[in-house]
């Protein structure tokens, strides 16, 4: 395959997945799998392009991966944490964004405020990916769905249940399913459902693709036949202090084999990590030979560069 031959995405940043059109999907998941499976010889897409990675938040998986895609395709990237930014507080986000256009040739950004991703892409003349907000997770919802994809062949008409907190990953995830013709199920407790901007947004995108979007609070009618279940931490990042309180409040929420057992026969499970086992899931579902997590994990480094070179290249 020529990559060079793959026309440009519709957007200049990544932000949201509700930005894309289905082709945008299809285009990052055919150079995803490319990059996948020759990745040794596959060749530099980015030689000498820079990556910034501005991060507020902790990560694992999606700093390694971004640093190591840039790598593979032949670039770099520089990673600057919150003491080194404080990206508004020490200087305006748009004199970041400004100074950033000077040096770099792209910038992932890991925020808690959205508005903080959204105004260094407005402000910015080189593409911004987002690597997590508080509203949206698109890396990982783009990811999830590629994997599942690899799974089952297509996700169009398949059922997905999402169970726990209607947090950043949860919104994402409805996103993607309801771009790709996915039905999701999302089971979760009173007043931690996931906000009502993303499931109506997600509304309209599945007027076209066919999907189903159920919102409820019981986690076994949104498994009941489900070819995939989701769960994620039940306190995100910056939410440390809710933990013993949602801990309570989110324990019939916990993805465990009985849970799993309502799933359709081959289902799978997924889930973003870092996990809590015990907590949001136990070790028996986490560690079965039904739970892609790994594989997940590894396809975050396939997206990414993917997305990276769609938006990066010349
Ligand atoms: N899933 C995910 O984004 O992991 P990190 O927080 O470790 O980057
Ligand atoms: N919802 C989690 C996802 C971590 C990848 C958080 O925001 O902490």
């Amino acid at each position: 395959m020529n990559l060079e031959e793959i026309q440009a995405l519709s957007v200049s940043h990544l932000i949201s997945i509700a930005d894309l059109c289905l082709e945008d999907v299809q285009k990052i998941y055919t150079v995803a799998e490319y990059l996948k499976a020759n990745r040794a010889t596959a060749p530099k897409g980015l030689a000498d392009k820079r990556l910034a990675m501005m991060f507020e938040k902790e990560s694992l998986r999606t700093r390694v991966t971004f640093d190591v895609g840039m790598q593979d395709l032949g670039g770099s990237a520089v990673y600057l944490d919150y003491q080194e930014v404080r990206l508004g507080a020490r200087e305006s986000i748009k004199d970041v964004s400004r100074n950033m256009s000077r040096w770099m040739h792209g910038i992932v950004a890991r925020t808690y405020r959205h508005r903080t991703v959204q105004d260094l892409a407005k402000h910015s003349e080189i593409p911004v990916v987002n690597g997590l907000t508080d509203y949206l997770h698109p890396c990982q919802g783009l990811t999830d769905f590629f994997t599942l994809t690899e799974v089952l062949g297509s996700v169009k008409g398949r059922r997905f249940a999402y169970v726990g907190d209607g947090n950043n990953t949860c919104h994402s995830l409805i996103h993607a399913a309801a771009l790709q013709g996915c039905h999701i199920s999302v089971a979760s407790p009173e007043g931690y459902e996931p906000n009502s901007r993303v499931v109506n947004q997600a509304m309209r995108m599945a007027q076209e693709s066919g999907s189903e979007i159920r919102i409820m609070d019981n986690p076994r009618e949104a498994v009941a036949g489900a070819d995939c279940v989701y769960t994620d931490v039940w306190a995100s990042m910056g939410q440390e202090d809710e933990t013993e309180e949602r801990a309570e409040i989110f324990s019939p929420y916990r993805v465990d084999a009985a849970l799993m057992s309502k799933a359709a026969n081959e289902a799978i499970f997924l889930h973003c990590l870092p996990a809590h086992r015990g907590a949001e899931v136990t070790s028996e579902v986490i560690d079965s030979p039904y739970s892609k997590v790994y594989q997940n994990a590894e396809n975050r480094l396939h997206i990414q560069k993917a997305i990276l070179y769609l938006l990066m290249r010349d």
